[in-house]
């Protein structure tokens, strides 16, 4: 992409409105519009890097073996009043009527339809395990919608539904999320610790909360500073073994850590004292094991070996894509602006564009552009006529991961300066050797 014909409607101000970092920097890079409370409109920049979470969350979802879908964003409240819910939920759901007095709600979740879905298609165990997934926005009409995507009324979430014959094989599914997702955090470069959460009246312990630790998170934790040591790395993950995937949980389950809705302080307290930490934590995906509860009352049956009909055991499992653009941003930036880590970067690299009109600054660009693109870094060339700290400026803000600066002195000497902006370190080499460095860091991605 060439900067002089892209729309990156970046502000100067910062907006005053904006309370967290993540809001504000958002706002300022022109990656979102807020068009009403809670309610915004993803920018061509914003969007980059929310389509580049999603490819993240379905590539690993596959990987564990789950099924993609879509359903709608409107749902019949029939559905809602087979289970229950459509006059549990409260405030939160938002009712619509249409113009044949029939009542409609905006999916705040989807168990309900899924669950619809299933009874529909399947009667038999030998059809399970099986476990159905989408990427769709939600509505919840919070009251008080802030830190702009954070807390959104519409967002969009990845929500998995399993199901399954017996309790066994429905932990089995939830061991699988929590491998997958413990995967998908860390691909995003992100460090998201799986907490052991609320179940609420379900009862029962079989339900994590991930948590990004963040100052500006809405939760407080607390946990043994031993959980975040741990990293998946590229230990091979297989999915269908069940020892394997116990493991996994075991390891990151067996260190404390806890909101303040399941704290144990006694707990707490024995663990070593430099280890003990207090902080906050900014939720981005849950997991939740909760049985029979919707596919008893909305008759999801399959025939067991013995040819009896059984209720099917089920769990929902989500991951906040929009907040966790919010999430990434509060996690990794400075007084600058952003910092992507290369997964999720909405452009690889930036090339600067010193000169703008001199022909052999001109065509350095467009060969570094050409072998970038090529090499799959994905670069946003800036072409405009501007003055150089204006541009650098722009590239900070938006937070590409890597930077080519190309100017008339540079060339003279066969170099061009290639910039990290994590670690601000630059260094002049040539723009070979500078496109073949990039290549190797994205080729892993
Ligand atoms: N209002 C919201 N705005 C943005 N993301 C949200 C919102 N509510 C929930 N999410 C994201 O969706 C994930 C799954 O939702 P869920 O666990 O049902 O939400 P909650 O715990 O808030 O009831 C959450 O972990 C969070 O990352
Ligand atoms: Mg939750």
């Amino acid at each position: 992409m060439r900067l002089s014909r892209y729309f990156l409607p970046v502000l100067k101000e910062t907006p005053s409105d904006a309370q967290i970092a993540s809001h504000r920097l958002m706002l300022r890079a022109g990656m979102i519009r807020q068009q009403a409370a809670g309610i915004y409109s993803w920018l061509p920049l914003g969007f980059r890097v929310l389509e580049k979470l999603q490819r993240i969350v379905h590539e690993e979802q596959q990987r564990a073996g789950h099924i993609p879908v879509l359903m709608p964003t409107l749902q019949p409240a029939e559905l809602w009043r087979e289970s229950g819910r459509f006059d549990a939920y409260g405030k939160e759901l938002l009712r619509i009527r249409d113009r044949h007095d029939r009542d409609m709600l905006y999916g705040p979740t989807n168990e309900e339809m899924i669950t619809d879905i299933f009874r529909s298609g399947v009667s038999s165990y030998k059809s399970l395990p099986m476990t159905l997934y989408h990427i769709q926005w939600k509505f919840r009409d919070e009251v008080r919608p802030r830190f702009g995507v954070m807390r959104g009324r519409e967002f969009l979430m990845k929500d998995g539904y399993n199901f399954d014959l017996t309790y066994e094989d429905s932990m089995h599914a939830y061991n699988r999320h929590m491998a997958s997702y413990l995967r998908t955090y860390e691909r995003m470069g992100l460090k998201a610790i799986p907490m052991r959460a609320d179940s609420g009246p379900i009862g029962g312990d079989d339900t994590h909360e991930f948590l990004v630790l963040a100052d500006t998170g809405e939760s407080e934790v607390f946990y043994d500073s031993a959980v975040t040591e741990l990293t998946l790395g590229d230990r091979a993950v297989d999915y269908d073994d069940r020892a394997q995937l116990e493991a996994i949980k075991a390891e990151w389950t067996t260190p404390y850590a806890r909101t303040d809705e399941t704290h144990d302080a006694a707990l707490f307290e024995q663990i070593p004292e430099d280890r003990r930490k207090v902080g906050r934590g900014i939720e981005v995906g849950q997991i939740f094991y909760f049985g029979i509860k919707y596919s008893e009352p909305m008759g999801a049956m399959v025939a067991d070996e013995t040819g009896a009909k059984v209720p099917v055991h089920m769990g929902s499992h989500g991951i906040g894509v929009s907040r966790l653009v919010g999430a990434l941003i509060e996690a990794h930036h400075d007084d600058k602006g952003i910092k992507w880590p290369e997964a999720v970067a909405p452009f690889g690299a930036g090339i600067v564009n010193l000169k703008v009109g001199d022909p052999d600054v001109d065509a350095a660009c467009a060969q570094i552009y050409a072998a970038l693109s090529a090499a799959g870094v994905d670069p946003l060339l800036d072409d405009r006529d501007e003055r150089a700290g204006q541009k650098f400026a722009t590239m900070e803000l938006i937070g590409l991961p890597w930077r080519i600066t190309v100017g008339p002195r540079g060339l003279k000497n066969g170099v061009v300066e290639l910039t990290c902006r994590a670690t601000g370190e630059s260094e002049e080499l040539s723009a070979e050797a500078a496109c073949l460095k990039l290549a190797g860091i994205f080729a892993g991605l």
